[in-house]
């Protein structure tokens, strides 16, 4: 069976596996099937979250653009071309009109697509700007994983060990995926979101292949950043009961991630879990996911940060910042996004029904505020008992060291 097929039938075998079909799609692609690629993209796009969305939408900018090009190297039918194109339009590309050059040819990407400046576009590739506060985290990505990536003579010349993964955890809702998206945007490079829950199948081997593909298709497809997300799901502390079959996953697994040569491959790893308790120990040793890095609850400093780039372009009138960032003391970036959505639905439900036209309020946002809770609180909880029991080597400390200033949890 070719790579095609495996990752189809993959797909087909669970079609509500929206990172399947968006591999099934950059197959298609690679070897000039766009109208394949654009059936399996739009089937990605029915089962996708926010961040693999966006790749999807790039891709199919890539299709369109390839589709009136007239070098590209595999021409389809004229018939196809025209439904393609339709097709491409209908769904509304949100693809910048931007050539992203970069000095390392190798990694030189070209995302260009849509019609230029036709209405306020969201912007496609988030860099770290995009994310407030998370100074730590972004450090250490830099100094693990983007330096090595960028200028790998230097690590060579120091003789400095490249590879490896760095796994992130924390409450949900505070940006692990928002961040491995923006070192993505960092790298320029191709940004490849994996659920671990999707991939696993009941068939004996089809786990263990399902991994080999992706990782063979990231390949493919490199400067890439691969992203596996809910890595708990995976490991025998969860699943004791079928330890022995999971075994052969975790081994599949860590035989991948070891064999990366992230200087040459251009590929990073980045795991991600609210759970890192229930993570098989054997991803965390080195030249694995040898360093986990907690992404905590956003401060004060960094509640002021995601506000505005959470209000900015949309109409608003007097904002204390201050305020809303002393007021929402545990709010996740995900509940600071939900406030300032509530907040815009109330005043666009009401001018509706009045008819008279106003921007948002910090009236609006107190009562956003009034009216939620912050997530992270129960996380924070579970998470005090493994602090206190179970915080062998001090792989916990951030996390101690984090509650240590919250005394009511
Ligand atoms: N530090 C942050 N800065 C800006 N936005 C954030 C931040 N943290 C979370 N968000 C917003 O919340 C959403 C959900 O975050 P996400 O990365 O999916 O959380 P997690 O993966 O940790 O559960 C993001 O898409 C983003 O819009
Ligand atoms: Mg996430």
């Amino acid at each position: 069976m070719n790579k095609i097929d495996v990752v189809k039938q993959m797909a087909e075998s669970n079609p509500e596996n929206g990172s399947a079909w968006y591999l099934l799609g950059l197959e298609y692609a690679q070897i000039g099937q766009n109208n394949e690629a654009l059936q399996a993209f739009t089937q990605a796009l029915r089962f996708c979250d926010h961040a693999l969305q966006q790749q999807i939408i790039v891709e199919l900018g890539k299709l369109a653009a390839s589709n009136t090009s007239p070098s590209h190297p595999q021409l389809v039918q004229h018939e196809a071309f025209e439904q393609t194109s339709v097709t491409v339009q209908e769904v509304e590309l949100d693809i910048p009109q931007q050539v992203e050059t970069q000095e390392d040819s190798s990694t030189f990407q070209v995302i260009s697509g849509g019609q230029a400046g036709k209405r306020g576009r969201e912007k496609e590739r988030v860099t770290f700007e995009d994310v407030g506060g998370l100074h730590e985290v972004k450090n250490a990505i830099h100094m693990k994983i983007i330096k090595p990536f960028v200028s790998p003579e230097l690590f060579e010349l120091f003789k400095k060990k490249v590879g490896g993964g760095i796994l992130l955890y924390g409450p949900p809702g505070c940006g692990k995926t928002f961040i491995a998206k923006a070192t993505a945007g960092e790298c320029r490079a191709r940004f490849i979101p994996i659920h671990i829950s999707d991939i696993l199948d009941p068939y004996i081997g089809g786990s263990e292949q399902n991994l080999r593909e992706i990782f063979s298709s990231a390949r493919a497809n490199n400067p890439s950043v691969l992203f596996l997300d809910e890595m708990d799901a995976l490991g025998y502390n969860r699943s004791r009961a079928s330890s022995n079959s999971m075994r052969t996953v975790v081994d599949t697994l860590l035989t991948e991630i070891e064999g990366i040569e992230t200087s040459t491959e251009k590929m990073l790893i980045i795991g991600a879990t609210n759970m890192p308790w229930d993570v098989d120990p054997a991803f965390k040793r080195p030249g694995r996911f040898d360093k986990m890095i907690f992404v905590s609850p956003p401060d004060e400093e960094a509640r002021k940060t995601i506000f505005q780039i959470k209000l900015t372009e949309r109409p608003v009138v007097d904002i204390d910042y201050d305020w809303l960032a002393k007021e929402t003391d545990l709010y996740s970036g995900a509940d600071i996004e939900n406030v300032v959505e509530t907040a815009t639905e109330m005043v666009i439900t009401e001018i509706m029904k009045t008819g008279v036209e106003r921007p948002i309020q910090m009236n609006d946002l107190k009562q956003a505020i009034a009216s939620t809770n912050p997530s992270t609180i129960e996380w924070l909880r579970t998470v005090k008992n493994y602090v206190k029991y179970a915080n062998q080597g001090g792989m916990y400390n951030d996390v101690e060291s984090f509650l240590s200033r919250y005394k009511r949890i």
